[in-house]
């Protein structure tokens, strides 16, 4: 097998029917300075009402019932001044604070799930490994039958740990309930608060995180078949030829097997990365109409990988995710909310691959298809490492602000897990950037997508044709209609603010200061943690009769929730969804201080989300 370092900047020539190719054009990557621009949050000062309402108290359809809850916010904020200091870096610490998960479904009682690791008492410090080569972690349809054999045995080892080993498959599947399903709270004592459970998805911990859970998991297994040099396989969903389910983990006699899939989606059938459906299911919902053939699934997923890793994912926030602090339950800032927000990847591709895979069984979806299960799938694994494997591959795209944060909070945010060595270690981001300093990287591909710009459906349309009735074309509401609850599909218009001017870092130079980017965020999304929900955005469309796909440049994004609740009153998820839209607008031609038209389209879940508001926003990281 190869194995030399992935590197994008080497476009492919892999001829991929069906999309236009359009080069990038990117600056040249600027040689970064460390710039202090260390983002102070949390402040207690920092109250703005539109961030308030944020609190998972407040109701979430009646505006009237928002603004009661904002009364009471603030007096709440008020009483716990102080913990505003605790806003930090999150450190769980499970020696008093691991407690029963829940998972839920729905409006099904919920299952208790026990997820703690078995307990110790001495924690030490991770320290990075002394590196003696890279090893290559190999795309997994193409490795060879003794890499097979390799790994198949080193998972069947794995399995064959007793339960309480926390080296066994069962406890390694654990972790990710644990730290997904609220098990844990995100600091040490004495500043634990009943209130203040972890959660690692939808924030900036969602690429760390799975890069530890990963690279312990893999250390065990090497060190099960005493192959110190052992790398575990990527699933190659992000390329033509990797798109089905790779064959090693569909041998129903495989370890690698799990019986809790979708059956309709084995291999030849290929992963839609934008629904996690398959041809069928979108054709039964109407989400598509005619054949979608293999060419269509695969230009449209070679699409939404330029979008998510180009186009849309340009800055930190964006691409990682939004900021997530301890101690910022209490807080009233937009960084602060509990699961803020994540990154394009782990929103886009990443969810509709734990869709695609997870079996289609009411009440669970076990086990790709629901957070607390997914770790029981081995292909779980193999997902994961092409999703640390496109945090490896933005960190090297052209643009100086494809680079990670630089804040404190993050790089010293913490995890625990267990060594091969039994060990319990805790680890930090900081020492989890760079996956070289850590012993590995990934095999070399081709990366077609880095060539998979979408095209505007209607190329050079100009303006908002405004209140003109074309086909099944909503009717354009005004901005107010917010809050609503998503039921149908909604267009709106929504102005555009004037860009801010770029302005200089504080030493007159301007080197260090990032490019403003102008996203699109749609504020309050709140659904049940347990709902399976989906919704499309659109700039511009000019009529609903053909949806539009992602290879068209009018498709911004999707928000998408699969179920990852817990069974208490809480069990709301109010995030928020941004979308890079500068490359978009341009490619609709949209002037600047043009105003947009927004189209909501529900694909899952029709009814059961709401949204806040809708507004334009230029962030610099
Ligand atoms: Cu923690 Cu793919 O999820």
């Amino acid at each position: 097998m190869a194995s030399t370092v992935n590197s994008p900047s080497v476009l492919t020539s892999l001829p991929i029917p069906c999309f236009q190719t359009s080069l990038l054009t990117f600056k040249k990557k600027q040689l970064l300075r460390f710039a202090s621009k260390r983002v102070v949050s949390c402040r207690a000062d920092n109250g703005e009402q539109n961030n308030a309402d944020s609190s998972p108290s407040v109701d979430r359809f009646d505006r009237r019932d928002m603004l009661l809850g904002l009364g009471s916010l603030y007096g709440a904020s008020s009483l716990v001044g102080d913990r505003f200091a605790l806003a930090s870096p999150v450190a769980p610490d499970w020696l008093r604070g691991c407690t029963v998960a829940t998972a839920m479904d729905g409006d099904k009682p919920g299952k208790s799930v026990q997820c703690c690791p078995p307990s110790n008492t001495k924690i030490i410090d991770f320290e990075l490994p002394r590196v003696r080569k890279i090893r290559h972690r190999p795309a997994a349809h193409l490795v060879d039958c003794n890499y097979v054999y390799k790994f198949e045995l080193a998972m069947e080892k794995m399995k064959a740990l007793p339960d309480d080993d926390p080296r066994s498959f069962k406890q390694q599947a654990k972790i990710h309930c644990a730290y997904c399903n609220e098990a844990y709270f995100q600091t040490r004592p004495p500043h634990d608060d009943p209130n203040q459970k972890l959660k690692i998805h939808f924030s900036w911990l969602f690429f760390p995180f799975h890069r530890m859970y990963l690279y312990f998991f893999e250390r065990i297994l090497g060190d099960l078949i005493d192959d110190p040099d052992f790398v575990m396989p990527f699933w190659n969903w992000d390329s033509p030829c990797g798109m089905a389910m790779p064959e090693m983990y569909v041998e129903p006699c495989s370890v690698l097997y799990d019986k809790l899939r979708d059956i309709n989606h084995k291999p030849p059938n290929l992963v839609d990365l934008n629904d996690g459906l398959g041809a069928n299911e979108l054709k039964e919902q109407g989400i598509i109409f005619g054949n979608l053939s293999k060419t269509d699934q695969i230009r449209s997923n070679l699409c939404l990988m330029y979008r998510q890793m180009v186009s849309n994912g340009n800055k930190p926030t964006s691409f990682h995710g939004k900021k997530y602090r301890a101690g910022c339950r209490f807080v009233t800032d937009d960084e602060c909310i509990p699961e803020p927000g994540g990154g394009t990847i782990e929103n886009g591709a990443h969810i509709a691959v734990h869709k695609f895979v997870g079996a289609k069984r009411p009440p669970y979806n076990e086990d790709m298809g629901n957070f607390y299960s997914a770790g029981r799938d081995p292909l779980f694994y193999a997902h994961h490492a092409n999703v640390d494997r496109m945090w490896n591959i933005w960190r090297t795209l052209p643009g100086k602000d494809r680079r990670d944060f630089r804040d404190r909070d993050w790089l010293n945010s913490s995890f625990l897990f267990y060594d091969e060595k039994k060990n319990l270690v805790r680890a930090k981001v900081r020492q989890f950037l760079d996956t070289e300093k850590l012993g590995y990287g990934y095999q070399k591909v081709d990366i077609p997508w880095l060539e998979s710009k979408p095209t505007p459906r209607w190329p050079r349309r100009g303006q908002i044709k405004g209140g003109q009735v074309h086909g099944l074309r909503a009717e354009t509401k005004k901005i107010n209609v917010f809050p609503l609850v998503l039921d149908k599909l909604v267009r709106v218009k929504v102005p555009r603010p004037k860009r801010s001017m770029t302005k200089l870092g504080e030493d007159g130079d301007d080197d260090d200061v990032e490019e403003e980017e102008e996203v699109l965020v749609i504020q309050n999304i709140q659904v049940d943690r347990n709902a399976s929900v989906k919704f499309d955005v659109n700039i511009n469309t000019e009529d609903d009769e053909t949806p539009i796909r992602p290879e068209d440049s009018e498709f911004a994004g999707s928000f998408t929730n699969i179920p990852h609740g817990m069974d208490h009153a809480d069990s709301k998820l109010n995030t928020s969804l941004s979308l890079a839209m500068s490359e978009l607008l341009k490619d609709l031609d949209v002037k600047d201080g043009e105003d947009i038209e927004v189209t909501l389209v529900p694909r899952q879940g029709a009814g059961l989300v709401s949204i806040g508001n809708i507004k334009i926003d230029y962030i610099r990281e």
